[in-house]
């Protein structure tokens, strides 16, 4: 049973380290290494790592800190979701079904609709539908232990306790342990194999996250699935180096100013060639 919660949790670090690295490629975001299996106790577990865990999920793989941060204004910051469920819940505008802190933000994860924070709603939808998306969907496609873990997270954010607890037994595909060995790998190395597509770079960079681009059907950035019918080539280059620069009207200035340090030159060419045929 211990054993099983070491290897969900040691898959979850794993994948954690490796999709915080590929979503900003840089060095310096990437943790300490886990702690050997050994010295790890059932407590540590289930609490504080479940948190470091969750905030690595947080920044990586789940994508949230590109919509809530400080500076774009578009989503609302969660430091007080904690007191802030409580207040939704009892708010006639409410649609979900939580009856505690743990279910309204495990809710707002997979029917992000249920509530919609005032002012924040999708355009024109008079804050009846969210611009986020289920997030076990998509480019982000968190499983349920990683849903849980951000829960977790977003509990200790705001000051609660962590109420918790990881299903155990139900990955039960990975009992080999193996990723904790690639883990060194992800870490020490500094390069990353080019991407082959554009597809592949859409995925992720996440920009379907915001975007409605291939499969994707993220709101809060314009729709790109036409976007070579009206754009140059020059044109959309810059809005992927240097998206503040000129923004596209009517919205605000949210996508990443960074891609240009994540993309290689090819890559952004690829992007760019990609997008430019989508008539
Ligand atoms: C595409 C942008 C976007 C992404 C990505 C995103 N969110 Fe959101 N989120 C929003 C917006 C906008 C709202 C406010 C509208 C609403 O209430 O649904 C919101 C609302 C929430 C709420 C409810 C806030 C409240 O007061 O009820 C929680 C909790 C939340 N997000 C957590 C997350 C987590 C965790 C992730 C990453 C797994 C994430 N979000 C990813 C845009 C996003
Ligand atoms: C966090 C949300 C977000 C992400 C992630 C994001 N974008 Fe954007 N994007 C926006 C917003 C908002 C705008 C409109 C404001 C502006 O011009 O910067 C925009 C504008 C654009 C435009 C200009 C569209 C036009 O008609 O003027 C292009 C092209 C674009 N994004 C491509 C991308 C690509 C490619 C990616 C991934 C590498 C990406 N975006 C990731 C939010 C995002």
């Amino acid at each position: 049973m211990m054993q099983l919660i070491k290897i969900v949790v040691f898959s979850l670090l794993t994948i954690g380290f490796f999709t915080a690295y590929s979503y900003y490629g840089i060095p310096q975001i990437i943790p300490a290494p886990p702690p050997e299996k050994e010295e790890l106790d059932l407590e540590g577990i289930t609490t504080a790592d479940l948190i470091v865990l969750g905030e690595r999920i947080f920044k990586g793989k789940g994508a949230c800190t590109l919509c809530h941060n400080d500076v774009g204004g578009r989503a609302p910051m969660l430091d007080d979701i904690g007191m802030k469920a409580q207040e939704n819940m009892a708010d006639s505008r409410y649609k979900g079904t939580a009856s505690s802190v743990e279910e309204y933000l495990y809710e707002s994860l997979v029917d992000p609709s249920a509530y919609v924070v005032a002012g924040f709603g999708k355009m024109g939808t008079q804050d009846s539908e969210s611009p986020m998306t289920d997030v076990r969907t998509g480019s982000i496609k968190l499983s349920e232990e990683e849903l849980l873990v951000v829960v977790a997270y977003l509990q200790d954010l705001s000051g609660l306790d962590v109420t918790v607890e990881i299903p155990v037994g139900s990955t039960g595909t990975e009992e080999s342990g193996q990723p904790a060995a690639t883990t060194t790998q992800v870490v020490t190395t500094n390069t990353r194999a080019k991407y082959d597509s554009a597809e592949e770079i859409l995925s992720q960079l996440a920009c379907g996250v915001c975007h409605i681009v291939g499969h994707y059907q993220g709101l809060i950035g314009p729709d790109l699935s036409h976007i070579g019918g009206s754009r140059s080539k020059d044109y959309l280059r810059r809005a992927i180096l240097d998206p503040n620069a000129e923004l596209t009207e009517g919205y605000m200035p949210m996508m990443p100013p960074t891609y240009g340090d994540q993309l290689y030159a090819s890559e952004l060419e690829m992007l760019v060639e990609y997008m430019s045929r989508l008539q």
